[in-house]
């Protein structure tokens, strides 16, 4: 969606909103697929509730971006405008065992500094791509950890009630790829509490988990991570890899030959292709298994 009423876009510049237009979401994501819209990016936390108020009251509809690396945008023109959290500097501060990291940070360069700094307990995100607050979302893990484990307090925007709260780890949950917090809440910032380790020993377990992470997933691929949750007791990469659609396409949207679960954009794939790639699979292991997968990827229809 486009945005010209010259009133709002004094308005957004009044809030210290940085107006992109007509830009291209297949250079925001990680899958390099996407159609246009305006990207609005947010310089101050506190401006997000009016800034949503002034959204409302012109009926402009919006999504809220984060690193774009766990998201299937649609094709073409958008009808909805596109808000960003700008990253402020510096964007990781460190108090003891505590790290207070804004939300838009770099999750990878986090666990990289709080390592430099001798904290450790994130070592199997390092290859995970995406901001702290799209990690915090999903409950990002990997090689047994998540980042729930070390959450001692988010700041959050909540849209039901429109302001920004604190909440303390206890008063969420934090489940495989799933937490308590609402569809509409966005991440502003979190407080983690990481355990001391010495950055030789945390350096070890980054170094086997990139290890790892090269062996079995398409690194150097257009992707975003593992297209569908495991099921209970099961891997989706295993099921799809067994049914032998490994290399199957739509178009340039392609199951990734490396690991099942990784569906990658070999060249100009579309929103339509990838989707219709992910309905074939999940078509094919609910005939072959009984099991309806679950995507883990989030999908913006437009
Ligand atoms: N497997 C196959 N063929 C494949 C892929 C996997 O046979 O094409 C087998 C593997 O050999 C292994 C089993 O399936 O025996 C599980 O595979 P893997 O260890 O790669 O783990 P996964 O369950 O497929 C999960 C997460 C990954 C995370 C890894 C490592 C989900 C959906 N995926 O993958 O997370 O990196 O474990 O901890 O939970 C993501 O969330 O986007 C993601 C990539």
């Amino acid at each position: 969606m486009r945005l010209e009423d010259p009133k709002i876009l004094a308005d957004l510049a009044a809030l210290g909103v940085d107006h992109r237009r007509a830009v291209a979401l297949s250079e925001l994501t990680s899958l390099g697929i996407g159609g246009t819209s305006d990207l609005l990016r947010i310089t101050r936390h506190d401006s997000l509730p009016a800034l949503v108020s002034l959204l409302a009251a012109n009926g402009i509809p919006y999504k809220f971006l984060g690193g774009g690396s766990n998201l299937l945008v649609a094709d073409g023109d958008l009808p909805w405008v596109v808000l960003q959290l700008a990253a402020p500097d510096p964007n990781i501060v460190l108090e003891g065992n505590l790290a207070h990291v804004d939300a838009a940070a770099d999750l990878g360069r986090t666990v990289t500094f709080c390592a430099k700094h001798d904290l450790g307990g994130m070592e199997g995100l390092i290859g995970v791509p995406g901001t702290v607050g799209g990690a915090l979302r999903m409950n990002a893990g990997a090689y047994g950890m998540q980042i729930g484990t070390y959450v001692r307090e988010v700041k959050v925007y909540r849209a039901a009630a429109r302001n920004i709260e604190t909440l303390r780890g206890h008063q969420i949950s934090f489940e495989y790829r799933h937490t308590s917090f609402a569809p509409d809440d966005t991440m502003l910032a979190v407080t983690l509490e990481l355990p001391s380790k010495s950055y030789k020993e945390i350096l070890q377990g980054i170094r086997i988990c990139n290890e790892k992470r090269r062996s079995s997933q398409p690194l150097g691929q257009k992707s975003a991570g593992c297209i569908f949750k495991n099921p209970p007791g099961a891997s989706a990469g295993r099921m799809i890899d067994e049914l032998g659609m490994k290399n199957l396409r739509v178009g340039d949207a392609r199951v990734s030959d490396r690991h099942a679960n990784f569906f990658v954009n070999s060249g100009r794939a579309s929103a339509k292709d990838m989707l219709a790639l992910i309905s074939n699979v999940r078509e094919r292991v609910h005939q072959a298994y009984g099991v309806a997968l679950e995507n883990e990827v989030i999908v913006w229809n437009a």
